[in-house]
């Protein structure tokens, strides 16, 4: 009888197709309530003698079916393994795929690049909304209501929002105001993001972009700006002997104030960057205003900083040679085929910024 149990299990186990069916013999057979197992039970209402024999015998048929599952596992896992290897083959000597059509644009590109040199640098990126109120464009930064410097921006004004005055943030430098209001000091931001401006000729768009800096710590300098953007312009520019010219200027919101020229060459509607004499403005920086930390909750007796904002689409013209400011918002597909970007090429100070 036992041997006829024996046939049936172990064509039983061949005949398991996988694992999961497999495992169902293996407790039908020897799980708590399996069939040798309720033969084993038995065992005790024997007669001594009968007992010893039939235990042998059921030890040894339980033994035998246990090696034929684990042969069985082994056999299936083997043919599981091959079968995956078999579907999940890739063939290496297929030709590669083709290059993606879509191109990034160099505004964004641009972005990337000056958000990876300065994320080197330990700056984080801090961002604020387009449509901003007056006291965060103008007011907290030292604009005084009626002070000129305001006229100079050519606002776009919106329609008044809970008796604010609402516009469109005409430089990112309210994203400073927002990261003092809401964070306490070490600071080291920079901010990339649309400004608006009402304005269009041939070196003014009403859209344009601009990235901010802020760095505000107990004794931050001028010697600190200084070098964090000769740093920053070699690295972006990839010219390590760049010169910069700091040149004394005027923002509400810094004292003293500078603006950034790199030194250039203009030949015949050709400019070269390096120490050629000539000059090209690309930022305006300075040490933030005391009146404009105050305005954001910062004790400016022992905290201080500086701050600098510049135009993306000017350095990123300089460093393409994009001869026109308004082709970029033009969205002519030649265009950006030409000057765009391969998506994966995503700029990192490691591996070089563009390739
Ligand atoms: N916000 C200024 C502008 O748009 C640029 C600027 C100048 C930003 C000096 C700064 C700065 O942070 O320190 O004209």
């Amino acid at each position: 009888m036992l041997d006829a149990l024996k046939d049936e299990l172990l064509s039983l186990v061949n005949a398991a197709a996988d694992l999961p069916a497999l495992d169902e013999v293996r407790v039908n057979a020897l799980g708590k309530k399996g069939r040798i197992t309720g033969f084993m039970k038995e065992l005790g209402g024997l007669s001594p003698d009968e007992r010893k024999e039939r235990g042998q015998a059921l030890n040894a048929l339980k033994d035998e079916i246990a090696a034929a599952l684990d042969a069985r596992k082994l056999d299936l896992a083997a043919a599981h393994m091959k079968a995956r290897l078999e579907a999940e083959r890739v063939d290496v000597t297929l030709p590669v795929r083709p290059e993606t059509e879509g191109r990034i644009h160099p505004i964004s590109q641009t972005m990337d690049e000056m958000i990876a040199i300065f994320a080197e640098m330990g700056f984080s990126v801090a961002e604020g909304p387009d449509v901003e109120d007056d006291f965060h464009n103008f007011t907290a930064l030292n604009f005084p209501v009626g002070h000129p410097a305001r006229d100079m921006h050519d606002t776009f004004y919106l329609p008044d929002a809970d008796d604010k005055k609402m516009l469109l943030r005409t430089h990112t430098s309210p994203v400073q105001v927002r990261t003092m209001l809401n964070n306490k000091p070490p600071i080291r931001i920079v901010a990339p993001g649309r400004t608006y401006r009402s304005d269009y000729d041939m070196t003014h768009t009403p859209m344009f972009h601009q990235i901010e800096g802020l760095v505000i710590d107990e004794a931050t300098n001028m010697g600190h700006l200084k070098g964090c953007l000769v740093e920053f312009c070699r690295a972006f520019f990839d010219v390590d002997d760049l010169p910069l010219r700091f040149r004394p200027s005027f923002f509400p919101f810094t004292e003293p104030s500078a603006e950034v020229d790199i030194g250039c060459l203009r030949k015949g509607g050709e400019l070269k960057l390096g120490n050629y004499g000539d000059w090209l403005e690309i930022l305006g920086c300075g040490m933030v205003h005391p009146n404009v930390l105050e305005a954001c909750g910062i004790d400016s007796t022992k905290y201080q900083g500086f701050a600098f904002g510049m135009g993306v689409e000017r350095v990123a013209m300089l460093k393409y040679g994009i001869p026109d400011l308004r082709t970029f918002f033009e969205a002519d597909l030649r265009w950006l085929k030409h000057y765009g970007f391969v998506p994966l090429d995503i700029p990192n100070i490691a591996h070089g910024l563009t390739r």
